[in-house]
């Protein structure tokens, strides 16, 4: 047993002429043609192309406290086949991961599952209540050092505990990321103020609520000589704010949704409750000015904002389905479907959107490296010419809430390797998932 893995004939970041690429010791041994005779197992990668593992800026596992929705091995596993080796999980878990408790468990316990580096995210307030800060230091001196602080669901409100989150944040070299939601304007919103939602009768949530903590955040961020990220920019006026601000020289990134990127809130005309999320989905205008941005660099990164329900938390009136959607499965052929096929994004761009610039955003050093020779093997093979049809019950996620049920779309992650070790596997065509026995014998 040299476990040594062979991916042959694949394209480097989609360019260029195919390769074989040599897995061994859990890094990239050798690029070339004709290598690995030794290795036990072959990908062969025909056709398909190599990039980066994904990295998630963004993951609700709800591990603790909802299991019934998503725990860390179900979770885990949808990330691998997603492509993905590093996720974030975000912190507004029961109990709320706000000290070192919660989030050294959800540390040990991705590794322990083995397919996906669960990094943890501590809340930055405790219990998420917004008033007090969290202890973010001795969060940050635990296990897997955590790195980026958010109370994700809920907005830091208070322009006053924002401000020292910041501050303290600054001096520990750790990253706040912000749900930016005025609490104030989205009193009872279930659907983006507009037109559609009028019709249908649905409380409104304006974008004024996400742009103006935004523009605050990026004064806050400034005056704090901090740095600042936006969770999930939904409105092309965010896109504005983001332009100005770092024209500005401050530090401050964003992410968007694969579903911000694809749907807009035409899609609400039907009540379903798979199409609530927060924020809410915009108008065209919106979706249109996100791909632009997300092309043009004024947004960063793509971050999937993953988040289970059970059946019986969606399946409901609109108004009392639980806000979420399932991301992490899809997240790349979204991606596909909205920036690569209209030629908005390339291959490269795509490694740059979905690894490199979130490893960057929180400085994660084995994550997002160039596919080369001695670089730590987290790397994710793609077919782009694969077509496959999203059935919620056939992820691999304890939850099927998806809004792009039954939706036909573009690409498919085939392997994923972490570390060198296979976590993820579909041959041409399938798109079953790995049993766990699958996963351990790789
Ligand atoms: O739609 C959402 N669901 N938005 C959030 O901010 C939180 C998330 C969740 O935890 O379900
Ligand atoms: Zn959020």
């Amino acid at each position: 047993m040299s476990g040594q893995v062979l991916i042959r004939g694949v394209r480097l970041y989609g360019e260029g002429d195919p390769v074989d690429v040599l897995i061994a010791d859990g890094q990239i041994a050798e690029i070339g043609s004709g290598i690995g005779s030794d290795a036990d197992t072959v990908i062969e990668a025909a056709g398909q192309i190599l990039l980066p593992g994904f990295v998630d800026l963004h993951t609700h596992l709800r591990e603790p406290g909802r299991e019934y929705a998503e725990d860390i091995e179900t979770g885990s596993a949808a990330a691998a086949l997603g492509g993905y080796t590093a996720v974030f999980a975000m912190a507004n878990t029961d109990p709320v991961a706000d000290s070192p408790v919660v989030t050294d468990h959800v540390w040990h316990r991705g590794q322990q599952v083995g397919l996906v580096d669960v990094h943890p995210v501590g809340a930055v307030t405790v219990g998420l209540e917004g008033k007090q800060l969290t202890e973010m230091g001795l969060m940050a001196a635990g296990a897997g050092g955590v790195r980026m602080f958010s109370d994700d669901g809920v907005c830091v409100h208070d322009p006053l505990v924002m401000r020292r989150a910041l501050e303290y944040a600054s001096g520990l070299g750790v990253l706040i990321a912000q749900h930016a939601e005025e609490p104030r304007l989205t009193v009872g919103a279930v659907a983006h103020e507009g037109p559609n939602a009028a019709k249908l009768g649905l409380a409104g949530w304006p974008r004024s609520a996400e742009e103006s903590i935004v523009a605050r955040d990026a004064i806050l961020a400034r005056d704090a000589g901090a740095r600042v990220h936006i969770c999930h920019a939904s409105t092309a006026g965010t896109v504005e704010l983001l332009k100005w601000a770092k024209a500005q020289g401050i530090s401050i990134t964003a992410e968007v949704t694969p579903h911000h990127l694809l749907l807009d809130d035409t899609r609400l005309n039907s009540y379903d409750g798979r199409n609530r999320v927060n924020p809410p989905l915009r108008e065209a205008s919106d979706v249109a000015a996100l791909r632009q941005a997300l092309a043009d660099g004024v947004i960063d990164c793509v971050a999937t904002d993953h988040a289970p329900h059970a059946e019986q938390e969606k399946c409901c009136e609109f108004a009392n389905a639980r806000p979420g959607m399932l991301g992490l499965e899809t997240a790349l052929s979204v991606v596909v479907e909205t920036m690569v096929k209209p030629g908005l994004l390339g291959w490269r761009d795509v490694a740059r959107v979905m690894s490199e610039a979130p490893a960057a955003i929180v400085g994660l050093p084995d994550q997002g490296r160039p596919l080369a020779v001695g670089e730590p093997a987290n790397v994710t093979v793609v077919d782009p010419d694969a077509t496959w049809t999203v059935t919620g019950s056939e992820l691999a996620s304890r939850s099927d809430n998806t809004p792009f049920e039954e939706m036909t779309l573009p690409a498919a992650v085939t392997c994923t390797l972490l570390r060198g070790k296979i976590t993820a596997r579909r041959g041409s065509g399938e798109r079953d998932r790995p049993t766990s026995s699958e996963a351990d014998r790789a």
